[in-house]
């Protein structure tokens, strides 16, 4: 049995067990699925891209199964559809869980909406931020507010769309401000350590090829460590295997508008560029350099 198919049998049997402790004792499974969890195969190799174009259909802002029907349609004999639908379930039952989480009573109370991630489930690239906001609360997904506008146009600006990358953060819900109408406060390590299991299997499912981690509280979130981000950025580091860029949180950057902290940003997405093979052109090489 592969690594994947382990991976993806054990978060099918946690999701059936979850069902089963809240006393659902029927599930409907659609036919393609139970052929591929019969016939376990072994996942196509993809090209060294920012994307996997044949895959694409999976792409959509926020993952959904509606996006889904051309990878998973009617019950096919060819090994990538059988294990682009195992990969579709075990997201879908993980974020399901997810949704449905209540281990911080405090925030499960508070809270609008779980706000999961968003992107390619494909994707090799993959943002990781800090907890939703107050706008990302509203609308169920990450960076839509002030600083997510500014995530979407560094992620522009390399010749990628948030739907070609994967955006997720390490708290799923809002850290709560009792008594505040307004302001965002830092996860506890409680919280962190209470919701970061969710992370660690969205990224053994997606698999990204790149991490980066925007801001200090992604960084000890996924590594541990908690050195001051300024020393920390722009040096590789890695995640189980996975390489993974340190960088400024784009809520830094729109509080420090110097050009210097933006090209240092800049920088650390060029680097990522480069590892993952991307085209960098001479415009894109000068960004932010005075001329
Ligand atoms: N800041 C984060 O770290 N994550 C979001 O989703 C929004 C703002």
């Amino acid at each position: 049995m592969s690594d994947a198919y382990g991976q993806l049998l054990d978060a099918t049997i946690q999701h059936l067990e979850n069902l089963k402790s809240r006393s659902v004792r029927h599930v409907t499974v659609a036919p393609e699925t139970l052929l591929a969890l019969s016939k376990p195969t072994v996942a196509a190799k993809s090209a060294p891209s920012p994307t996997r174009p044949a895959e694409k259909a999976a792409a959509a802002p926020e993952v959904n199964t509606a996006s889904i029907p051309e990878t998973t349609a009617g019950v096919s004999d060819s090994p990538v559809k059988k294990s682009a639908g195992l990969k579709i379930a075990a997201y879908t039952a993980l974020s399901e869980r997810a949704r449905g989480c209540v281990k911080c009573p405090h925030l499960a109370s508070s809270r609008k909406h779980v706000v999961f991630g968003t992107g390619s489930i494909d994707a090799q690239l993959m943002f990781v931020g800090e907890a939703p906001g107050a706008d990302e609360d509203e609308q169920g997904e990450p960076f839509v507010g002030k600083a997510g506008q500014l995530l979407t146009k560094i992620i522009q600006a390399t010749g990628l769309s948030r739907a070609d990358v994967y955006i997720a953060n390490i708290l799923k819900c809002r850290p709560d401000t009792p008594g505040q109408a307004a302001g965002n406060r830092k996860p506890t390590p409680e919280e962190m350590q209470t919701c970061i299991p969710y992370l660690h299997e969205q990224i053994d499912l997606i698999q990204p090829k790149v991490i980066v981690a925007l801001g200090a509280t992604a960084v000890e979130g996924l590594l541990g460590k908690t050195v001051g981000i300024t020393k920390l950025r722009g040096n590789w580091q890695t995640y189980r295997d996975t390489p993974l860029m340190p960088t400024y949180h784009p809520a830094y950057l729109l509080r420090n508008q110097s050009l210097s902290e933006k090209r240092r940003v800049w920088e650390d997405m060029l680097a990522v560029m480069e590892k993952l093979e991307m085209p960098v052109s001479d415009k894109q090489r000068h960004f932010f350099i005075k001329a």
